[in-house]
């Protein structure tokens, strides 16, 4: 017990004495050094000869299993002893040092030796995902903002994600925006209308470059399906539709079918027709207009000698919403 508390004791002094007496040593070395590198002349910047750091039994005190640093009592040089991740030991701190003790006996002295690890460009910046889809609406107003999955880099400063791009095209582009944490994340921007009926979907690159001296960039796909609106009427394929019939004609008998195309999707693209609300009583009694297949048929009896010509209007009606409409003559 007394033991302990004295090398306590010890160890307080020491702490105590060793910022007063004796002063730091620094180094810097960028990560990712070869085994063997050097860091440091650390027998001259201590002031021992070789013989010295002999005789007074010169070591690095560490409590690592993993000794990053070793020294060559050879020449006194402080050498890499482990390849140094700065990503691994620091993660995504900026600044990152190994703080070594030295120690060396007859007297005893302690010695604090930094060594800063400077960051190098080592990593690429990357995606989650190689692809994502986003589905953006056809009727979507110019300027509006969709946000994108950031890329990751684990180098920090400017060897991180510094700036996105977006692959050429007539539709999308990118605003970049810097986070409080100094982080960028981008946006895309609809810069000009979609239109479904002439462009469905889209595929583009993301790209994610980094600020380092040799840039370093990560791709990732987006997938954009365009969703339609109800932006199209039904088009009649004549504005205009002329038929004769005989008078004696039959009930139930075809006249004419009428056919109105729309360029949408879905619902929005099924067209039912309509006799029009100005289309007369009698008109109604002697024809009708079956809704989902635009026949017209014979519904009453014809009499030339009571009317021998008749015109009506007719509407095609889609089953967007809102529904759109359009109107031909019979
Ligand atoms: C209507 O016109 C379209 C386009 O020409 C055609 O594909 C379709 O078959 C027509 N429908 C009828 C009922 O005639």
């Amino acid at each position: 017990m007394a033991n302990e508390a004295s090398r306590r004791l010890y160890f307080i002094f020491l702490m105590c004495a060793w910022d007063e007496i004796f002063g730091k040593i620094r180094y810097s070395i960028p990560e990712e050094l070869e085994r063997g590198a050097f860091v440091g002349n650390i027998a001259e910047d201590l002031g021992l000869s070789i013989g010295e750091m002999r005789l007074r039994k010169f070591r690095l005190v560490s409590d690592d299993a993993i000794e990053l640093l070793k020294v060559n009592m050879g020449n006194g040089i402080l050498l890499v002893n482990e390849r140094i991740d700065r990503e691994i030991l620091c993660g995504p701190s900026l600044t990152c040092s190994i703080y070594q003790d030295v120690a060396v006996e007859n007297p005893l002295e302690m010695h604090r030796v930094d060594v800063e690890i400077l960051d190098v460009n080592d990593n690429s910046p990357s995606f989650t995902k190689t692809s994502y889809s986003l589905q953006v609406s056809e009727l979507t107003a110019e300027g509006a903002l969709f946000p994108l999955e950031s890329a990751h880099d684990p180098d920090v400063g400017t060897n991180t994600v510094s700036t996105y791009q977006i692959s050429t095209n007539k539709h999308f582009g990118l605003k970049t925006h810097t986070r409080s944490d100094g982080s960028k994340i981008a946006e895309l921007v609809l810069e000009n209308p979609l239109d479904r009926e002439k462009e469905s979907t889209f595929h583009l690159t993301l790209t994610a470059i980094d600020g380092g001296i040799a840039h370093r960039s990560g791709n990732a796909r987006i997938v954009i399906t365009v969703i339609d609106g109800n932006d199209n009427a039904p088009v009649f394929n004549h504005n205009i539709y002329r038929v004769n019939i005989m008078e004696n004609a039959p009930k139930g008998n075809r006249v004419i079918t009428i056919n109105a195309t729309d360029l949408d999707e879905g619902t929005n693209g099924q067209v039912r027709y309509f006799l029009t609300s100005h289309v007369s009583k009698r008109v109604q009694e002697l024809f009708r207009l079956e809704p989902e297949t635009g026949q017209v048929r014979v519904e009453g009896s014809l009499d030339y000698e009571e009317k021998n010509t008749y015109e009506f209007e007719v509407q095609a009606v889609d089953n967007g919403t809102p529904t759109l409409a359009s109107r031909a003559l019979i």
